[in-house]
């Protein structure tokens, strides 16, 4: 069965808001160095990484459904941040929006009876449970640290040990 037109536009969005989010993630990571912060640059850089995974999910389904993949522009990441705490607020905030987009598409597909996007959109809506968890438990983190270098610097330290696959 094709896409319908809407559903392959939602798709193709989706693609280009994953790819957005990776670049922002990037951004995230840069300005976490020039802080001193290599542990939670590299956590960012991870998370860079998994969106580019995601934008790949959505990319290879448009392909295995015989529809066409269109690009669209990726927006100037923001790059100045007040806060490390920021930082990650600006991580949720993306996640959420990303959890919205993934919630759009659930309900095209719904509507358009496509039965097969499911078990990709399932995916895509128990990995933003978990992402939205994992960086809520982060700000919590550095709410309750705050002020405190060395508590900093181990959550520096954890968050570097972040290892491909995990969060
Ligand atoms: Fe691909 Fe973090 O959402």
């Amino acid at each position: 069965m094709a896409l319908t037109q809407e559903l392959e536009g939602a798709l193709n969005a989706q693609v280009t808001l994953e790819l957005e989010s990776a670049h922002q993630y990037l951004a995230l990571s840069a300005w976490l160095e020039c802080e001193g912060l290599p542990g939670m640059a590299h956590w960012m850089r991870m998370q860079s990484g998994e969106e580019n995974e995601h934008a790949m999910k959505f990319f290879e389904f448009l392909v295995d459904r015989n529809a066409t993949v269109k690009l669209g522009p990726l927006p100037q990441p923001v790059l100045e941040f007040n806060s490390v705490i920021d930082v990650f607020r600006a991580s949720l905030a993306a996640e959420q929006r990303v959890t919205e987009a993934i919630n759009t598409i659930y309900a095209i597909a719904t509507d358009a009876r496509d039965f097969a996007s499911y078990p990709l959109l399932d995916w895509f809506v128990n990995e933003q449970v978990e992402e939205e968890a994992t960086v809520q438990q982060i700000i919590d983190d550095l709410e309750r640290i705050e002020g405190n270098g060395y508590a900093l610097l181990m959550l520096d330290r954890e968050l570097g040990a972040r290892q491909e696959g995990a969060e």
